[in-house]
């Protein structure tokens, strides 16, 4: 049977690349982004009616969140995936400490550590219905306090490395569910984010993660993890 998938920040990217490798293997993809009218997304639409459902999904904003439910609710009451992949790399992150304005951080925390909580509170009861759901956090290396070595990038660092702990809190608390929930490192993509010096390609990177997620059926492995599956330093 398909597997019913939200994706968020599936405008482009890492998202758009699962979105698309998730079409091609037959499932259903609820592709959260927050203008419908992508045009990437739209010529996908026409490949893929049937299984691909754009849905607007600004994921700092818990009313938006809510809204997705009803529109994800009339197609399915069962998620088997969320990814929860959308966040900001602002330029400013790379000005030392005293350059820094510091209240420049909290998009940057809103974004990348609580979307994926607005998310995953509104959606628990699809992930419930589904007999082993996955709550897939994309993360970051630089969210890794043991191995890191960086003097700066304060808010995507430390955002990264606060959405870390709020996996590792769902995760304990979703257990008893069955539900696995991983933070994922998905390597250095050339992607707007990533630049155009980066290692991977974003769509191999997917196909290579989305391997890796089908291949992780338990609550009982690591969790703080890379793109082959290894344990990441917390
Ligand atoms: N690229 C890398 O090398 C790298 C390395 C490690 C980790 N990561 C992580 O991998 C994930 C994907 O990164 P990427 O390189 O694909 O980034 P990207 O190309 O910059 O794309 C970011 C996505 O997030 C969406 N987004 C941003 N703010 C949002 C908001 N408030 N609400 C909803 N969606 C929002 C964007 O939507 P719009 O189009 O509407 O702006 C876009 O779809 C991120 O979690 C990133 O931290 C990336």
């Amino acid at each position: 049977m398909n597997k019913t998938i939200l994706i968020t920040g599936a405008s482009r990217g890492l998202g758009l690349c699962f979105t698309r490798k998730y079409l091609e293997d037959g499932e259903t993809v609820f592709a959260g982004v927050r203008d419908t009218s992508n045009p990437i997304l739209r010529m996908l639409l026409e490949e893929y009616p049937d299984t691909l459902i754009p849905v607007t999904l600004e994921v700092t904003d818990s009313n938006s969140v809510h809204e997705a439910t009803f529109l994800i609710g009339k197609y399915t009451k069962s998620l088997d995936i969320v990814i929860n992949n959308a966040a900001i790399h602002n330029s400013t992150s790379f000005e030392i400490l005293e350059n820094a304005n510091i209240d420049d951080c909290l998009p940057v925390y809103n974004v990348n550590s609580l979307g994926p909580l607005r998310v995953v509170k509104e959606f628990i009861p699809f992930l419930r219905n589904s007999s082993l759901a996955k709550i897939i956090n994309i993360s970051s290396e630089s969210g890794s306090i043991g191995a890191c070595e960086r003097e700066k990038e304060f808010d995507y660092c430390m955002s990264k490395a606060a959405l870390n702990m709020g996996t590792k809190l769902l995760a304990n608390y979703l257990r008893k569910d069955k539900i696995v929930v991983l933070t994922v490192h998905p390597g250095w993509m050339r992607t707007d984010m990533g630049g155009s010096r980066a290692h991977l390609d974003p769509y191999e990177a997917a196909c290579q993660l989305v391997e890796l997620f089908k291949n992780i059926n338990s609550t009982d492995t690591p969790i703080f993890i890379d793109n082959k599956g290894d344990a990441f330093m917390w």
